[in-house]
């Protein structure tokens, strides 16, 4: 790779030991990747949780926090592995929130905003169009890339934090132009969506390209952004998908060709009974099994999302034996409060969990072993993390299940 003097002099250790660990593995990894050069970010936002970091994870963050590292880039945090304020309530063992404890002090110390969300691009973290970012997460990095047009990789932990300490990434992959042309074209024949839909319709697009950058013909000009944060998820979880072009709503498919003058390699037609088939895919469990906790919030729920859910719950209370838990932000939380959702929802059963989420915390413990889910993501993660069944189904079906009327 070709460094500049200050990336060399960062490289033998003139600006201390956590920049110096912090360039060599760029550097390792751009030599890996064929990038022949470190460009400049604007952005990070890396993983923070115990469940996937386990000790190694916490022994590089403090080495780095030993080592003077601080943030260079404004960086926000994924979801903790525990709600910090209620672990004892969803029965975390104490020797685990110790250890996610210890990853929050990591981060804070450098630099990091204590965000714990999949979510950042809706607060605290909002990159531009065409800026180069380093963003871990698989769904934050579909909406990155393809809603905002910002440009990252699915930067691995390590990396991440390597990135935001330093401001700068190898050039690779989706930061260069020509590697973020589409070859899957999905033709969408459906006349209207449910909210189902959406994640449905990136599960289908996921699995179908793989690692190929699809475009959808489809998608309705106004569709909202949650449905697309929803859509990105259930693509970047069924199979690896990192940027996809909506034709007529996500901007680069408005500026340019998204196959970039070439035909797509393959034309997908999208029926409703390709998304009836994926939902029945989806759903792992025994239609007749009980169902022992219904979870809403994967991706973390918005303020729009809780407001449709208090509608829907109107005149409802959870059942006796089932659990019912939506897991948001700390600030859709707040604001939830501020509109006088939060407070009657508690009351009619529902569990509130914050910065934290299903997938990625140790709900084992409760030993469920049928759950429902409205989203793709959480239901094509959860059953590999959890050991336990899942029946997938849209969010009017999740609070029929749960609740009964009052
Ligand atoms: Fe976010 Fe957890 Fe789903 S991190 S995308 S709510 S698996």
């Amino acid at each position: 790779m070709i460094l500049t003097d200050e990336e060399k002099a960062y490289l033998e250790g003139s600006h201390g030991q956590a920049n110096r660990l912090a360039m060599e593995l760029l550097v390792s990894v751009g030599e890996s990747f064929g990038s022949e050069r470190l460009i400049p970010i604007t952005s990070a936002h890396i993983l923070g949780h115990y469940g996937s970091l386990h000790q190694a994870g916490i022994d590089f963050l403090e080495r780095l926090v030993g080592g003077g590292g601080q943030c260079r880039v404004p960086t926000t945090v994924d979801p903790s592995s525990v709600d910090f304020e209620r672990w004892e309530k969803f029965k975390v063992p104490e020797d685990y929130v110790e250890k996610q404890k210890r990853l929050q002090i990591a981060v804070e110390k450098l630099g990091v905003i204590p965000s714990w969300s999949c979510t950042p691009y809706f607060a605290h973290n909002v990159p531009r169009f065409a800026q180069n970012i380093a963003w871990a997460e698989s769904s934050a990095v579909a909406y990155a890339n393809s809603v905002i047009g910002a440009r990252t990789n699915r930067t691995p932990f390590g990396l991440d934090i390597c990135a935001a300490i330093t401001g700068k990434i190898p050039e690779f992959g989706l930061y260069m132009e020509k590697n973020r042309t589409g070859s899957i074209l999905f033709d969408v024949k459906v006349d209207t969506f449910s909210d189902l839909d959406y994640h449905t319709l990136g599960a289908i697009v996921g699995r179908r390209s793989g690692s190929r950058i699809p475009v959808i013909k489809g998608l309705p000009a106004n569709i909202t952004t949650d449905r697309l944060k929803c859509f990105g998820a259930g693509a970047a979880s069924a199979g690896s998908v990192a940027l996809y072009h909506a034709l007529g709503v996500t901007p680069e498919a408005q500026l340019k060709d998204p196959f970039g003058g070439k035909r797509p390699e393959e034309i997908f037609t999208v029926s409703r009974k390709d998304i009836q088939d994926m939902e029945e895919q989806i759903s792992t469990a025994d239609p007749n099994a009980k169902v022992e906790m219904v979870t809403l919030g994967c991706p973390l729920l918005s303020v729009e999302e809780l407001k449709a859910v208090f509608q829907k719950m109107r005149q409802r209370r959870v059942k006796k034996e089932i659990f019912f838990w939506i897991y948001l932000t700390q600030e859709t939380y707040d604001l939830g409060k501020a509109l006088g959702l939060v407070e009657p929802l508690e009351k009619a059963g529902i569990w509130f969990s914050t910065q934290t989420c299903a997938t990625i915390s140790p709900v084992k413990v409760w030993g469920f072993s049928h759950v429902m889910t409205n989203s793709a993501k959480c239901a094509l993660v959860v059953p590999s993390e959890h050991n336990l069944t899942v029946t997938y189904k849209g969010t009017d079906g999740c609070i029929l299940t749960a609740t009964e009327p009052v």
